[in-house]
């Protein structure tokens, strides 16, 4: 078999359209109209649920058709604001995991566009730089000013464009609007060769905060089987972490994290399709993390659940760094297995 032909133009127009959108946990508004606007044309049917889930269906219709949930989440790490200085300077706290060597020196934006520089206090020792040493400069002059543009509780994100280095592509919040692409590059290749089942896109709200949108779509889907597509982190820099994952590697099939151990059947069926059709693809064991199946199998009764994950360099930081034929290797193995019997029960 040959793997799913995907069209990497495409894909990596959608990862530098999807990428820079506005929609940090609870505030995914802007990213959710754009995902809705693309995902229209290629499904049956969209909504969205309570928390602010968007849930894409595409009906297979076949008999011993599954209900499928496949997520990706759309909200992205960012900053809140918990107090303005008479100065017109705000300090904030964290929205998901924010580090301060990180944030400092950054431009950051709120929705309606007010950018701002994240500068810190005159410090004694480097290690003194934390997070409630670190404020954000809008240029207002006075909290009046400032009070114009942001009040206690607005978020800001960072402002990046996703450019191309190499072979890869870089910017802020790859994690995980990469895999929201990629579940728009699999509606496509559904419309070309179907699914015989259900399947139930969900572009998820707050996992940064703690996989909690998913929680409540699975319950409301109820599916028999899920998959999740998120970024990874790798082992491939200098003196980096040792994990196996690779930028270039191709699509990381999950074996576990901190949690989900990825159920048997759903692991051999992910390497069986992508050894059968040729597909790029390497094992990963992350011993911290999580994502949105994490969650979803965890539902009412229990779903099995898998994770395809795509290699990403500098996680959490406006610089992540990915490898579009990753990207790709996923949304095709994702495709494939969506068209397989996906038995369900014990293993
Ligand atoms: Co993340
Ligand atoms: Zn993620």
């Amino acid at each position: 078999m040959n793997p799913p032909t995907i069209d990497l133009t495409r894909l990596k127009s959608l990862i530098a359209e999807l990428a820079p959108a506005f929609g940090p946990s609870g505030e995914e508004g802007p990213i959710r109209e754009l995902i809705a606007a693309r995902v229209r044309p290629l499904v049956d049917e969209v909504r969205t649920d309570a928390l602010g889930n968007l849930i894409a269906v595409k009906r297979g219709g076949a008999s011993g058709a599954r209900r499928v949930m496949v997520s990706a989440h759309m909200d992205e790490i960012g900053v809140i604001v918990t107090h303005i200085d008479d100065d017109g300077f705000l300090r904030f706290a964290p929205v998901g995991a924010m580090r301060a060597p990180v944030l400092l020196g950054q431009r950051v934006m709120f929705d309606d566009g007010t950018v701002g520089t994240v500068g810190s206090e005159k410090l004694d020792d480097p290690k003194d730089l934390k997070l409630d040493r670190l404020f954000i400069d809008i240029g207002a002059a006075s909290r009046k000013e400032a009070a114009e543009r942001v009040r206690i509780g607005s978020m800001a994100v960072y402002a990046q464009d996703v450019r191309a280095a190499g072979r890869c592509l870089t910017g802020k919040a790859l994690d995980d609007r990469s895999g929201c692409a990629a579940l728009i590059e699999v509606m496509h290749q559904l419309q070309a060769e179907p699914s015989p089942h259900d399947v139930y896109f969900v572009f998820s709200v707050q996992e940064e905060v703690g996989l909690r949108g998913a929680r409540t779509a699975a319950y409301a889907i109820e599916p028999d089987v899920a998959f999740a597509v998120d970024v990874t982190a790798t082992g491939d820099i200098p003196k980096g972490e040792r994990l196996a994952v690779k930028v270039g590697g191709g699509a990381a099939i999950k074996i576990k994290d901190r949690s989900l151990i990825t159920h048997p059947r759903l692991r051999r069926l992910l390497i069986d399709t992508a050894e059968a059709c040729g597909i790029p693809y390497q094992l990963e064991v992350l011993p911290y993390g999580g994502t949105d199946a994490g969650a979803v199998h965890l539902t009412r009764a229990g779903v099995p659940s898998g994770v395809i994950s795509i290699p990403t360099r500098y996680l959490h930081t406006p610089g992540e760094m990915l490898d579009p034929h990753d990207v790709a290797a996923a949304a095709a193995l994702l495709a494939e297995a969506l068209r397989n019997p996906l038995a369900v029960g014990p293993d």
